[in-house]
């Protein structure tokens, strides 16, 4: 059964939710936590590591009771057990999708097409597995007899951004194989990252779904041509392996048979850094981080199969998320974690957000009347405190974000560690309650400014009464790393469904592909 068809502007609750926000746009953020002191408990989720804090945004108990009638009113809960149990929601694609059967550990079976999938996955994973061991214990020699060193992952959008992001986040992880990704069809990029080789001890991992893709095929011939300069063609198997579902093409390249890794149409690029995609992940960390990097997704894709919608991380996002972009007509949000080590997120989140959720047409093929998709975009705490923060305080947009946290670090400088997460705190303390006109003037006062008090006063006033929510993790690991990434995944999911969409097609990066071949013609 296809999912359900609607504008979800008509539906009863949506009108309810208009009303609602007429009556409750002037909301403030320091009246509703000075009129409840359990806020902060009443507007938080613990699951285990991770405990989301959603109190400093607008809303009452009221807006996310709407909120979550309008997830029922959508029938949410059914198309969440058709994501998981495979039918064909990629419907323009007819294709399921199923990134979560890549992490599954449970017996329950998965089919496509009448075959259950999950035997292919656990081989695939048997085979990452080993091939990893290989490559980080040395067995694997190259051409001349050395071990490999290097490892570069040519490729790009899905093929390149998660395991990138990845690879960097867990950097703290990392065995002794340096990891290198190329992925811009820009020469200079690939000449970069080739001056840093030596072709004996490099293994190259082309990623492609579709192993026709202009840049990452450009990038492996030119890798090729290079390689070839000191090793021969018949070396190319032992430095050459492939990550794709057009095996004529990876034959063709002169890849060994045996060292072709498997993608499934029921994968969408974008959220594919659990399969083999993600194998210079596995070489880059080793299997078993790889494989905690699944469980962590795994217990979110739990959590948000079975949990109550009002209590839902990924649903709780999702709804603020079309609360702030339907009714605050807020266009951008802001993804900042507060570690070096995700500097790469909001890169990855782009693509996943923003090539899903970028449509105007809905599931019925009109033309949409409402907003949908959200701009995303960030960077990592403190450094951003010093270059965009200021427009977030204190411009006129209203841009809710999302400041995600560790308790922990990871390095132990316990100093610099209690100065990130005072940082983490104070911003989104800043943001929601600001500074006031009095408060302003007694601060000028008592610094003996009184002829500057009329004069600047305006300007240091901050409003506040701007959203955020805090996503705060115990500690950055392969399994928390997981669990956060999967939660944007299903985020991604739900606020599709709310808004009538078909988020796992990717039909608008099509014409400049075609158009890109005819300038190259001319
Ligand atoms: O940008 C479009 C896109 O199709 C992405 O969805 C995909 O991740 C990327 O290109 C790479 O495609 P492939 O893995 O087939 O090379």
């Amino acid at each position: 059964m296809a999912l359900k068809n609607y504008n979800p502007t008509q539906t009863e609750t949506w009108k309810k939710l208009t009303d609602h926000f007429e009556v409750s746009k002037n909301l403030n953020l320091k009246e509703l936590f000075r009129t409840d002191a359990n806020r902060k408990e009443n507007f938080s989720v613990t699951v285990n590591d991770l405990e989301v804090d959603f109190s400093k945004n607008r809303i009452t108990k009221e807006t996310l009771d709407l909120l979550v009638e309008l997830a029922n009113e959508v029938e949410l809960k059914d198309a969440i057990e058709k994501y998981f149990t495979g039918e064909t929601i990629n419907v323009t694609e007819g294709r399921a999708v199923l990134h979560t059967a890549l992490r599954s550990t449970s017996e329950e079976p998965v089919l496509v097409d009448g075959k259950d999938i999950k035997p292919k996955v656990q081989t695939a994973l048997r085979k990452i597995r080993a091939f990893s061991n290989k490559v980080i214990s040395g067995k694997w020699k190259g051409y001349s007899g050395k071990s490999i060193t290097d490892v570069v992952n040519i490729g790009i959008g899905g093929s390149d951004l998660g395991p990138d992001m990845i690879v960097e986040g867990l950097k703290f992880y990392k065995n002794k194989l340096n990891t290198h990704f190329v992925s811009n069809v820009d020469g200079d990029h690939v000449s970069e990252v080739l001056k840093k080789l030596n072709p004996e001890t490099t293994l190259f991992v082309i990623v492609s779904k579709t192993f026709t893709t202009q840049e990452t095929i450009s990038n492996a011939n030119t890798i090729k041509n290079w390689f070839l300069k000191s090793g021969s063609i018949f070396d190319v198997a032992k430095h050459f392996v492939a990550v794709s579902t057009n095996l004529d093409a990876v034959y063709d390249f002169g890849i060994d048979k045996n060292n072709v890794f498997p993608m499934w149409n029921w994968v969408g690029g974008r959220f594919s850094l659990w399969s083999a995609v993600g194998l210079s992940i596995s070489l880059a960390v080793g299997f078993d981080n790889f494989r905690e990097l699944l469980n962590g997704a795994e217990e979110m894709d739990i959590h948000f199969r079975t949990t109550e919608f009002d209590e839902n991380i990924p649903v709780i996002l999702a709804l603020l998320s079309v609360w702030y972009n339907n009714f605050y007509g807020a266009e951008t949000e802001a993804i900042l974690p507060y570690t070096q080590y995700l500097s790469k997120l909001p890169d990855y989140l782009q693509q996943a957000v923003m090539e899903s959720n970028g449509k105007g047409i809905d599931r019925d093929g009109n033309e949409i009347t409402y907003q949908t998709g959200t701009i995303v975009w960030g960077s990592t705490g403190t450094n951003m405190q010093h270059a965009f923060m200021q427009l977030v305080h204190q411009g006129t947009k209203l841009i809710p974000t999302d400041f995600i946290g560790f308790k922990e670090s990871l390095h132990g400088l316990e100093d610099h560690h209690n100065k990130l997460m005072a940082n983490y705190n104070a911003q989104m303390e800043a943001l929601a309650f600001g500074k006031t006109k009095e408060e302003v003037h007694l601060e000028l006062k008592a610094s003996g400014n009184m002829e500057k008090i009329n004069s600047l006063l305006p300007y240091k006033v901050f409003s506040g009464n701007r959203p955020s929510n805090g996503i705060l993790f115990d500690k950055l690991t392969p399994s928390s790393l997981g669990k956060l990434v999967s939660l944007y995944e299903h985020k991604i999911f739900v606020q599709g469904i709310i808004w009538n969409i078909y988020s796992y097609d990717q039909f608008g990066v099509e014409l400049g592909k075609e158009l890109a071949k005819k300038f190259l013609k001319k």
